[in-house]
């Protein structure tokens, strides 16, 4: 089932994700659904509270599902390693229409737990190093905004708010 995408200007875009204890029906379904709205979008990756739930969990897929094994599902992800630097354009599926730079590693570590629990340790550099952080700090409270300078981050927040007066921003 895809679900609706939060936009910028949703509280739960701003709070800190929940850690997940136990994985129920409920997370798998969400899982399910967080994946097919990615594809949907396209995206290359969603985090939990970009469908409006505040845990901790993303997935991503760098080729949108054309090549296999690139399906990532990660519960409680942690960045344990990062190296190097990348400067690449960056969106945000809550943030549409909105792009920028952004300065990422080039390549992290991350740590999680799969959807059974097991401890998974998953490697990315480059687009998917990119990935990676960038839903983590979804599960932050954090938004792509938040690496741009005061300047440019308060442009694009005066451009949303305009769109959110004049009704277009859905
Ligand atoms: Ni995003």
């Amino acid at each position: 089932m895809i679900r609706p995408i939060v936009l910028w200007g949703s509280e739960v875009l701003e709070q800190p994700a929940e850690p997940i204890t136990n994985v129920s029906d409920a997370e798998i379904k969400l899982v399910q659904d967080m994946i097919e709205t990615m594809y949907k979008a396209p995206g290359v990756g969603l985090a939990a509270p970009q469908v409006g739930v505040s845990k901790r969990l993303m997935v991503t897929d760098t080729t949108s599902g054309e090549k296999k094994d690139y399906l990532f599902t990660i519960l409680n992800p942690e960045i344990v390693v990062a190296e190097g630097e990348q400067y690449e354009e960056e969106g945000c599926l809550s943030i549409p229409g909105f792009s920028a730079p952004v300065l990422r590693p080039k390549k992290v570590v991350l740590q999680g737990v799969d959807l059974n629990g097991k401890e998974i340790v998953l490697e990315g550099s480059d687009l998917l190093a990119r990935a990676f952080c960038h839903e983590i700090d979804h599960l932050d409270g954090k938004l792509f905004l938040d690496h741009l300078s005061f300047i440019k981050r308060d442009m694009f927040k005066r451009r949303i708010k305009k769109l959110i007066r004049q009704g277009k921003w859905e």
